[in-house]
């Protein structure tokens, strides 16, 4: 029997450049070893969303058809809808008994969210623990590995806490997941800021066309020292060059690139206008299957009706075993 993999996605909106190199590259690549459960956790996007609905309704279909377009092959893998799962939220009320608030508050990622939200003292309780059901996601099919972005693995580390802490009260009923993060972990965002991040403003979304891709490149950050064309450049650190290394799949003309920048001798445009030309031959193959995929306006629902009804039937099982162990079976 395969091993399965759990992840998933908020649907605040569409996805981004960062949720592919953290994540959804290996999604594609594991799609064949392992059973595959993608879920769209608009549970999880209501807890800073509530008073936005429509926007997480909308972002469903986005989210799957993002996916699609990656590469993930709807005959191989799952779509499973949160909020159609009614053991996740039913675990999530016994997790809660396993984690104190102390520990929660201690989350980095979580901590840097309300920072973002600006939440103040003012945090909503749903969202203060979407990790404890972040967890149920992941135990309720019984997921052996969950690859995710670096800023996931606070959650991941609380989900082996989770059930080490419930198979040592309980008997030993779950499995331990595992997270894999990808060789590149997480992507600068155009402005240079640390992350990638829709609630920051700048993103390169999956979806972008050709002309939004090159406005967005022509407006990144480049090397700050850097006055005139003709100034020695600093390639480290430089976002334009990060991208390069990562979406250019010319390294030698990347190598040639970078030393022309130290000397003076490339400016900042020319090294754009590069960036664009790799970055939309990258795109082009996933701009393509999302648009060969939304010819068909029920496949998102289709997909999701079905991979939910499939990994429901673990998570009963799964249920079940959890209810017994607790004794309110
Ligand atoms: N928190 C993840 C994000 O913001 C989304 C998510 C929800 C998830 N449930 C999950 C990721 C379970 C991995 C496993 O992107």
């Amino acid at each position: 029997m395969k091993k399965r993999i759990l992840t998933g996605d908020r649907p605040t909106g569409k996805l981004h450049l960062g949720h592919y190199v953290g994540s959804l590259a290996n999604r594609v690549k594991l799609q064949n070893d392992y059973e595959t459960f993608i879920l769209v956790a608009d549970v999880q996007a209501l807890t800073d969303n509530f008073r936005h609905p429509e926007k997480v309704r909308e972002a469903v279909r986005e989210v799957v058809l993002d996916n699609l377009a990656a590469g993930l092959d709807p005959k191989k893998v799952s779509f499973v809808l949160q909020s159609a799962v009614p053991e996740i939220a039913e675990l999530t009320v016994y997790y809660a008994n396993l984690v104190t608030v102390a520990r929660l508050g201690r989350n980095p990622t979580v901590k840097a969210e309300i920072q973002e939200r600006g939440f103040k003292e003012s945090i909503p309780l749903g969202f203060f623990m979407y990790p404890v059901s972040q967890a149920a996601d992941i135990t309720f099919v019984e997921a052996d590995l969950v690859p995710v972005g670096e800023d996931q693995l606070p959650h991941i580390e609380l989900t082996r806490e989770i059930v080490s802490t419930f198979n040592r009260i309980y008997g030993k009923t779950l499995k331990v997941p595992q997270a894999l993060v990808s060789e590149t972990p997480r992507l600068v965002g155009i402005d240079g800021k640390a992350k990638m991040s829709k609630s920051l403003g700048n993103v390169i979304l999956l979806s972008d066309p050709p002309a939004i891709v090159e406005e967005q490149v022509m407006r990144m950050y480049t090397d700050p020292t850097r006055i005139h064309p003709i100034d020695p450049g600093h390639v480290e650190g430089n976002p334009v060059f990060i991208y390069h290394d990562i979406f250019n799949p010319d390294k030698r003309g990347v190598s040639e690139m970078k030393e022309l920048y130290r000397q003076g001798k490339i400016s900042d445009v020319e090294v754009k206008k590069k960036l664009a030309v790799a970055l939309n031959g990258f795109l082009d193959p996933i701009r393509k299957r999302r648009a060969e995929f939304e010819k068909n306006p029920k496949l998102v629902r289709e997909l999701l009706d079905d991979g939910t009804k499939r990994a429901r039937k673990i998570g009963a099982e799964v249920l079940a075993k959890v209810k017994g162990a607790m004794k309110i079976e």
